[in-house]
């Protein structure tokens, strides 16, 4: 299955997801990650952990050849591949994942501007539909703080946008962050990631379920 992970908006958690997705998935089936954005931060990610001494799943960097060109080569090798896309619909790289993917996430975070953002990208999904009919959409919401009243909110907001939402998001964890230090998962951070690894684990079968 081909797995993008798009946004129109930088900072939404596109990487944060790809990375622990493809740690929790690569436990059980064979898996890549295909870092398609030029800042290349699933890249560093996956360097410094090894680096650090992690397992870390396997992760090809887009560089000369085109997101087409590396998921023909990529299908062939793994069940899954999971793309880190650039933060921009318009990119040449959302859009072939479009094209091709199985399944689009669009991560959002529960503020006004962010869903303004979003607006854009769920047009452009539905033509991509049109050309893709296997590709099936949901928009996830990150960094909930459910007790505020904007994240309760959002949660009613981004559900009238005519793309389905998933049913679990994930909340503001200050592991997210610090995973990056050293390059490391939640599953990779014992016991007081316990909350964050559930919280992934049931964003993999939510994903699975569209
Ligand atoms: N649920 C969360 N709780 C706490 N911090 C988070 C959470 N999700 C993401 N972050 C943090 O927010 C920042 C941005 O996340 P990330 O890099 O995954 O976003 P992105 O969409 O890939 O960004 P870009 O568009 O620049 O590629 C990072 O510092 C990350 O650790
Ligand atoms: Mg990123």
């Amino acid at each position: 299955m081909i797995i993008g992970l798009m946004s129109n908006k930088g900072g939404v958690g596109k990487t944060t997801l790809s990375m622990n997705i493809a740690k929790g998935l690569s436990s059980r089936s064979s898996l890549v990650v295909l870092d398609a954005d030029p800042q290349q931060s699933s890249t560093h990610w996956n360097r410094v952990g090894k680096l650090s001494g992690f397992e870390c799943p396997d992760l090809v960097t887009l560089e000369e050849q085109s997101v087409d060109e590396a998921i023909a080569k990529l299908s062939n090798q793994y069940e899954h591949i999971i793309v880190d896309c650039p933060p921009s619909i318009e990119s040449a790289q959302t859009k072939a994942t479009l094209n091709l993917a199985d399944i689009a996430i669009v991560p959002v975070q529960p503020s006004p501007i962010d869903l303004w953002a979003t607006v854009h990208i769920i047009g452009i999904i539905k033509e991509s539909q049109a050309r893709n009919p296997r590709l099936r959409a949901a928009m996830l919401l990150n960094q909930l703080e459910p007790r505020t009243t904007l994240s309760k909110v959002m949660k009613n907001a981004v559900g009238q946008f005519g793309l389905p939402v998933l049913p679990i998001g994930l909340r503001r964890r200050a592991i997210y962050r610090n995973c990056l230090l050293d390059g490391r998962s939640v599953y990779d951070s014992g016991v007081r990631a316990e909350d964050a690894i559930a919280e992934i684990e049931t964003v993999i079968e939510e994903i699975f379920k569209l």
